[in-house]
């Protein structure tokens, strides 16, 4: 097939998993005789400095005018003044706000021989497999704010619709896995929590009957992803307790650089990026871990091209190549490690 992706390497160290991602993009093109075509565009500090702005219109029409987008991270000191008119966060928010990708799909898996870089008993981790959706354009993240001399404020809005969509998403996805959905809230605190628990019981008992629903207030979630993870299969929650949830639940895969994410929207192009940041403090290291980059590239070619067998052989080669020992250093567990390089060539050569 032929398929044309847009790239957004971003800031950090997103130009360098981004690199990787596409390095295997195209051994799988070779391999599987398709033609991939890639184009780049600006966002985040990187387009701040080229445009003055984070998501200039060029990159949003080359997002729309491709089958798929791909995310490598955006942020840094740089553009941390809280004072400043832009920063690059709003590149990515304003990217997902324009898609309409309100599905964002954080898959947690374990890889067997990576227990030694989490800082959770190796037995608590057996049997671990769950999808984390996250409301990604509504919450708090897109309320309006406010800011003054004295004082501050986020204002947290959620509809019936937008609720309903999300958890419709989540059942179905639940109803093709272990038929479990666990919805996180904070119903006995936020008004818009309340609404969210009775929508999302409502939408299960009278669409999905088979899913068996638990309801869970996101303090107590926050530690039964720790006490007793394995018994999770789908969870689903809102926009800001989802971006908390998941950077904890990386430290059961043992790192935020193993994490793959795809947000997805009703029949608009897509979006795939890891749950990591821009890691400033190591980027052009060569310490980054692409694991996270390259397993979002195969999220993208499942999901948004249709390509199950090549986003499986993507998925294989990673598992192949960890299990085969290869390590960066956010794995390593104090061991010896490869670089970012290394490791992309060693995921190319466990292709098969
Ligand atoms: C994520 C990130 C982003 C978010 C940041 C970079 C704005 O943390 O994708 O999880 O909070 O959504
Ligand atoms: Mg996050």
């Amino acid at each position: 097939m032929e398929a044309l992706i847009t790239l957004l390497p971003g800031d950090g160290i997103g130009p360098e998993v981004t690199r990787c991602a596409q390095d295997v993009l195209d051994s799988i093109a070779q391999r599987f005789d398709h033609r991939f075509e890639f184009r780049e565009a600006l966002i985040g500090g990187a387009a701040i400095d080229a445009t003055g702005e984070p998501l200039p219109g060029a990159t949003v029409a080359a997002c729309q005018a491709s089958q798929a987008v791909l995310l490598g991270a955006v942020g840094g000191p740089k553009w941390s003044d809280p004072n400043a008119a832009v920063r690059p966060e709003q590149g990515l928010l304003g990217l997902r706000a324009t898609l309409g990708v309100y599905a964002n799909i954080r898959p947690v898996r374990i890889h067997p021989e990576l227990a030694a870089a989490s800082p959770l008993k190796a037995e608590k981790l057996d049997g671990v497999d769950m999808l984390v959706i996250r409301e990604l354009t509504g919450g708090i993240y897109f309320g309006k704010k406010t800011r003054d001399a004295e004082s501050a404020s986020d204002l947290c809005e959620y509809t019936v619709a937008e609720i309903e969509r999300i958890v419709r998403v989540a059942a179905r996805l639940a109803g093709e896995r272990r038929g479990k959905l666990c919805s996180v809230d904070k119903a006995n605190v936020l008004e818009t929590s309340r609404l969210w628990r009775d929508t999302t019981d409502r939408v299960v008992a009278d669409e999905f009957p088979g899913i068996e629903l638990e309801t869970l207030l996101v303090d107590a979630a926050a530690m039964h992803l720790l006490s007793r993870p394995a018994d999770f299969d789908v969870i689903v929650t809102e926009n800001m307790f989802g971006d908390i949830l998941t950077d904890e639940a990386s430290m059961l895969a043992g790192s935020l650089g193993m994490l793959p994410s795809a947000s997805l929207g009703d029949s608009t192009v897509a979006l795939y990026e890891p749950i990591h940041g821009s890691a400033p403090d190591i980027a052009g290291r060569g310490l980054a871990n692409p694991c996270a980059m390259i397993a979002s590239a195969a999220m993208m070619l499942r999901h948004s091209l249709g390509l199950v067998a090549e986003a499986d052989a993507v998925e294989a080669a990673i598992a192949s190549a960890i299990a085969g020992g290869a390590r960066t250093a956010d794995i390593a567990a104090g061991g010896e490690h490869i670089s970012t390089d290394e490791m992309a060539a060693e995921v190319k050569r466990n292709l098969s």
